[in-house]
């Protein structure tokens, strides 16, 4: 009988992964991961700080071959700059994480905000990822497949008072999901998304004990999900483990979705 699972489909040795918004947070988590299991990795970011998270992975796993691209994904023009230099290096991605975004913060009420921040959001979190997706499946086709990760929310589909453009760019970026899986998987590009629910970051670090309380209460499983759970379920994604799990939303959220209300409230 051949292995059911061997230890090979979760090496990435030869494939190109590119992680958008790779600078820091999960983005980079996400690219420690590949680099850790043979990937050679493209980090992303807006700003001069990938150049750091180059050198912080490349530190850390010298074995690894790291490039840094910097691209704002909410200019069409640049983003078809970048991936024009990407493919003249002979660094075209075998995979594609969609993780960058614009959170929303700022002056996002439904009343109060102005129709360019809501543009902003949709720019970055929607076009600039349709964008990267559009010529790396280009790409992926002509090379006989790939994978490409959509990075979701659960804003997606309940709503995050305040913040309606983040919440309808995941709605949006689901909905694309389906639309490429559909279209992509006769290539054998197989797209999925993740969707997420708290994760930890620096941020946290910022919340009140009373917050940090409260949304502790509001997940069944009592804690936000890693950075490095959620790099091991999109490295499964990239990898041949799944060939026909395709078009998935995998929600991975410590099970904040199933719960009514926090735990603390009683109905
Ligand atoms: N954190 C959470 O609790 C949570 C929950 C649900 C879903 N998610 C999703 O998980 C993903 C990562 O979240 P995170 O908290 O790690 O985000 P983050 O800390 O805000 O980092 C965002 C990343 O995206 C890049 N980015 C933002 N705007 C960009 C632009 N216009 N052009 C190019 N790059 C841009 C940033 O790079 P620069 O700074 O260089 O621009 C940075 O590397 C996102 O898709 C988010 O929606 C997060």
């Amino acid at each position: 009988m051949t292995p059911v699972f061997p230890s090979s489909l979760l090496s990435f040795a030869g494939k190109t992964v590119l992680v958008t918004g790779s600078s820091r947070n999960l983005g980079y988590t996400l690219a420690a991961g590949f680099a850790e299991a043979g990937a050679r990795v493209i980090v992303h970011g807006s700003h001069g700080t990938v150049e750091d998270a180059r050198e912080r992975l490349t530190e850390l796993y010298p074995q690894a071959e790291v490039h840094a691209a910097s691209f704002d994904l909410g200019d069409a023009t640049a983003i078809e700059r970048a991936f024009d230099e990407l493919s003249e290096k002979g660094l075209m991605p075998d995979v594609l994480v969609n993780n960058a975004a614009h959170l929303g913060l700022g002056e996002s009420g439904f009343l109060a905000q102005t129709s360019e921040h809501f543009r902003d959001i949709i720019e970055v979190n929607l076009f600039g990822a349709f964008q990267c997706a559009q010529l790396v499946a280009r790409h992926l086709k002509a090379i006989g497949g790939g994978a490409i990760i959509n990075i979701s929310s659960l804003a997606g589909e309940r709503g995050i008072h305040g913040r309606s453009g983040y919440n309808v760019s995941k709605a949006a970026l689901d909905g694309l999901t389906r639309s490429m899986a559909q279209e992509l998987s006769g290539d054998s590009v197989r797209v999925n998304a993740v969707v997420l629910g708290y994760v930890w970051t620096e941020r946290w670090n910022a919340l009140s004990p009373e917050d940090t309380q409260r949304r502790l209460l509001n997940t069944p499983a009592g804690a936000p999900s890693s950075q490095e759970e959620i790099a091991r379920l999109v490295m499964f994604l990239a990898s041949e483990a799944a060939p026909t799990l395709v078009g998935a939303r995998i929600v991975l959220d410590g099970g904040l979705n199933v719960q009514q209300v926090p735990r603390d409230v009683v109905v």
